[in-house]
């Protein structure tokens, strides 16, 4: 039962990684639209904050959308209270029903991988891998608030510093049921290429010390094709692929038709996503910025591409944002 929600071993998954500021339900809908991953994790929303009287604004970060597929609350915090106080609201359908989401969740995820400074300072999402009794209470607590109903899942690094088998080995203890990793350090962030090799081990130790865990394999997967041979090679349940869909919003698609579609097909979509963020957005004309860092996708492989983006950078409102590209 606790598989059915994220998946099972008879069928790899290929899901959408978590990107803040990035894959929120109008970016979903678009990659949805253009080739569905099999699950989408939501950006990574903190669960100190959600129970904190800032919980209306942070809690738009786990809507959905009838376009998509299921979606993996992605979470993050220092408190275990709050941890298992969020795990009961998602697996009790109380956030799904406060945000009016479609669908329930699919799943819950805890962020033990995020290297940014501003977590790292105060011990969360990678700063865990330092501090695996608090890993431990977190993992605990989050099963406790999911009592069963929702899949508990982690995603991480191969270590903090330096490649960790340890730690690999003592998240695939903790009762999870699916373990993602970002086949690099926090110390190399994204600087070095993916360490595939690892997964040899992975597996191993998956197949040793919990054999129903799905393991996840994520770092450079730029789309599906690399993905399957991947699975095919290493024998892992599914892969996760982020900054793929910057270079091909076709990424999940087994044949990218994406390097054949030319300017006014590419343009289109990015109208379509402007459209989408449009009716999503409370306030869109504050996302311009965001909006024009999605325009490098979509406003790109052809003539006159970087003046037209330049012009986009000019505009104040999405409607000039909409002038600019339907001229
Ligand atoms: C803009 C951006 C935001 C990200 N935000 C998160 C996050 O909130 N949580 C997380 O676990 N990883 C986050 N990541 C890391 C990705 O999920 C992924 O692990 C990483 O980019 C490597 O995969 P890729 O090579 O397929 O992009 C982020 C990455 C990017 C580029």
């Amino acid at each position: 039962m606790m598989q059915s929600k994220i998946g099972s071993k008879s069928k790899p998954y290929y899901i959408l990684a978590p990107m803040d500021d990035v894959t929120d339900v109008p970016f979903r809908r678009v990659i949805s639209a253009c080739a569905k991953p099999d699950l989408c994790f939501s950006e990574f929303v903190n669960v100190d904050g959600l129970m904190s009287p800032g919980r209306k604004r942070l809690r738009r970060k786990l809507e959905s959308s009838v376009d998509e597929p299921p979606l993996v609350a992605h979470i993050w915090g220092l408190k275990t209270q709050n941890f298992e106080a969020i795990a009961d609201a998602l697996s009790s359908g109380e956030l799904a029903d406060e945000l009016g989401n479609p669908t329930q969740f699919a799943g819950i995820d805890i962020n033990m991988g995020c290297p940014a400074k501003a977590v790292l300072k105060v011990g969360a999402c990678a700063g865990l891998i330092k501090a695996p009794s608090l890993a431990t209470e977190i993992i605990a607590a989050t099963k406790r608030g999911a009592k069963g109903q929702l899949p508990v899942s982690v995603k991480t690094r191969l270590g903090y510093d330096r490649i960790d088998p340890e730690w690999t080995k003592f998240l695939l203890g903790s009762g999870i049921d699916m373990l993602s990793v970002h086949l690099r350090t926090v110390k190399e962030m994204s600087l070095v290429p993916a360490h595939y090799q690892e997964l040899t081990r992975l597996v191993k130790e998956r197949d040793r010390i919990s054999p129903s865990t799905l393991l996840i394999a994520n770092g450079d997967i730029l789309n599906r094709s690399q993905g399957e041979e991947l699975i095919k090679q290493y024998g892992i349940d599914g892969v996760m692929i982020g900054r793929g869909v910057f270079h091909d919003p076709y990424a999940f698609s087994a044949k990218s038709p994406w390097p054949d579609i030319r300017k006014k097909e590419r343009v289109e979509l990015f109208l379509k996503h402007l459209t989408l963020y449009m009716e999503w957005a409370d306030n869109p004309d504050k996302g311009v910025k965001r909006l024009n860092k999605y325009a490098k996708i979509y406003i790109n492989g052809f003539e006159g591409a970087k003046e037209l983006r330049e012009k986009l950078a000019q505009a104040n409102t999405v409607q000039q944002m909409q002038d600019v590209i339907s001229a």
